[in-house]
């Protein structure tokens, strides 16, 4: 059975009543819940985690990478601007992932325009709000199907 793990990092925790304005006001527990539903139904296994620590982030990736996970979708939020460790993790693990962002990163600070991730990611979706999710998922099943045949 497919494996795919949802990855939230630092603050994602907080959607709902984080910055609505820029990240929308889904919570996420109903993003996580919807995507629960769509793998369900299309009978892959799906598992989520949120943490706001890096190193826990990095220990989760790690585990990735030694058990059955066969995607990880990744919105690695500030971290994605910061972190050399989770690029590092994805480099040793070789686990495929998509970077998913709810706004668009190129329209906002500048800071925000670099990742340390997207040149490792199969993909990038941002701007799509809880659609980026849902959008990545779709394309994880599409990579899973073409790289199992
Ligand atoms: C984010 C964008 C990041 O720049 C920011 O730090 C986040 C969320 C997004 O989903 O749009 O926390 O990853």
């Amino acid at each position: 059975m497919t494996k795919i793990l949802v990855i939230h990092g630092p603050n994602l925790n907080m959607l709902g009543t984080r910055e609505p304005e820029v990240y929308g006001s889904d919570t996420l527990e109903s993003i996580n819940q919807t995507l629960i539903e769509m793998a369900a139904e299309k009978e892959i296994n799906l598992e989520t985690f949120q943490s706001n620590v890096e190193g826990d982030i990095v220990s989760c990736i790690q585990n990735a990478g030694t058990s059955d996970t066969h995607f990880v979708i990744i919105n690695p939020a500030a971290y994605t601007h910061t972190s050399i460790a989770i690029r590092d993790a994805f480099l040793a693990t070789r686990i495929p992932f998509i970077e998913v962002h709810l706004s668009n990163i190129f329209t906002r600070e500048e800071f925000r325009m670099h990742s340390y991730l997207s040149d490792l990611a199969i993909g990038i979706i941002s701007g799509f709000g809880k659609y980026s999710y849902l959008l990545a998922f779709e394309a994880a099943v599409i990579h899973c199907k073409q790289s199992s045949q």
